[in-house]
């Protein structure tokens, strides 16, 4: 059978990676997918040959259009990144007759429904495995192996280098700003760093599970969003105290008025598995109400886990290509003209329990005025710890954890907490999951 001719758009970490795999890979792959797949040509701006197989003798221009508009190539690999141009190419691929294979979870979460709605009415595929979790193929378990689930939530650790900077943070009491640079160094970090520090890599790929777990549209602007960067050590020593461990996660769940679609720190029993994912890795968990809970593991980000899922893209792509357009597996895992209108809650509508921290005055009658309010406002709580004053200090932490509750509820009395005398500044507030 003819070769599958590959144009791969960007020789980056993934896109080197990518190379690699097929290149080093190739005899098995090949008998994988029933033929060969080859890399007919590339583009990049700028590269490092260092280190690539197989670059030597392979075409490379500057121009990504050229890729992309060449009548030879049957699969374009976009690992580009960014919006723009990754859409414009992504568009003109489809266009042009090409299946796509990307990396790209901020395209996919922004640009997905026009993407998939183009590539519908073209009879092509866009294949998009890598763009969550990196190399864990999570896409793949949840569009297929867990087909028959009604999927009631997903919780998922979906950014390696928030992982690692509080992983390193909890372990070594290390600086953010040093981590930091130590996962773009190690090329996990994202070209703005604060798309990983403020949750919108994870809130991207959050948008794209949630679509395939209840079969909604790409609504990354509706996904509520908050990153690590106000979490102090002390709310990871105390978070342990109780038991816990603080993670980013993201959450999406089915409940009886819409979705729940949601990304920050969230306390997690450390009993979970989930809670001891350490460093760069990355874990999804996922509920059915056939499979019960499921638990996905594995690296999320870096050069050759991230090819693994893109070359898995590109052989399942190529196996496909003689098959019925009608009768490929759908882009977001339910027929396209089945997608539901479920509403995504806005965040004051969700339950969850919480952590609070407030430093209050030591004084008779702080703890009870501050339980007083939680108590009006119908919240309980769970436990309460109060700590030493520090030598010659008249403010103390005072650190409770709480039942579930809305967060609108738990908004108005954190108002008001924050309006007494007794306390100073302002209640530090992460949510917890049980995730039982
Ligand atoms: N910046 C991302 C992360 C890369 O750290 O997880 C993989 O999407």
């Amino acid at each position: 059978m003819k070769p599958v001719k590959v144009g791969l758009l960007g020789l980056g970490t993934v896109g080197g990676g990518t190379l690699n795999v097929l290149v080093r890979n190739a005899a098995e792959i090949a008998r994988r997918a029933g033929r060969d797949i080859v890399v007919a040509q590339a583009a990049a701006r700028e590269f490092n040959a260092e280190g690539l197989d197989g670059i030597d003798s392979l075409d490379v221009s500057d121009d990504a259009f050229s890729v992309v508009d060449n009548p030879e190539i049957d699969i374009v690999v976009e690992l580009i990144g960014g919006y723009s141009p990754a859409r414009e190419l992504v568009l003109k691929a489809i266009e042009n007759g090409k299946h796509v294979v990307t990396a790209n979870k901020a395209l996919i979460a922004l640009h997905g429904n026009e993407i998939f709605e183009a590539a519908q009415a073209k009879g092509v595929t866009v294949a998009f495995e890598a763009a969550v979790a990196g190399g864990i193929p999570i896409i793949k378990a949840l569009r297929e192996g867990l087909a028959a689930n009604h999927i009631e939530w997903i919780a998922g650790i979906i950014n390696g280098t928030g992982n690692f900077i509080l992983t390193e943070m909890k372990d070594k009491g290390r600086d953010f700003a040093d981590v930091l640079a130590e996962a773009q160094a190690l090329g996990y970090a994202e070209a703005d760093p604060t798309f990983d520090v403020e949750g919108i890599d994870a809130a991207h790929k959050l948008t794209i599970l949630a679509s395939l777990a209840f079969g909604i549209p790409l609504q990354f602007d509706r996904c509520y969003t908050e990153g690590i960067s106000r979490i102090e050590p002390q709310d990871v020593e105390y978070a342990e105290q109780f038991g816990y461990r603080i993670k980013h996660l993201g959450v999406t769940r089915r409940v009886a008025n819409g979705v729940e679609l949601r990304v920050h720190p969230t306390l997690i029993p450390e009993r979970r598995l989930i809670a001891n994912v350490d460093g760069v890795m990355n874990a999804v968990l996922v509920k059915g109400d056939a499979v019960g809970p499921t638990l996905y593991y594995g690296a999320g980000a870096g050069s050759l886990p991230t090819a693994s899922a893109v070359v898995a893209d590109i052989i399942d792509v190529a196996r496909t290509l003689t098959i019925d357009p009608e009768n490929r597996v759908p882009h977001l895992a339910f027929q396209p003209g089945e997608l539901a209108d479920l509403p995504v809650l806005p965040m004051e509508d969700v339950e969850t329990a919480y952590y609070l921290r407030m430093t209050a005055t030591d004084k008779p009658g702080v703890v009870a005025a501050v339980a007083g309010i939680l108590g009006d406002a119908g919240i309980s709580i769970e436990a309460m710890s109060q700590k030493e004053p520090a030598p010659g200090e008249t403010e103390v932490p005072l650190v409770m954890l709480t039942h579930r509750v809305s967060e609108r509820q738990m908004n108005a009395a954190i108002g008001k907490i924050e309006a007494l005398d007794s306390v100073a500044g302002t209640v530090t507030r992460i949510r917890v999951e049980h995730l039982g």
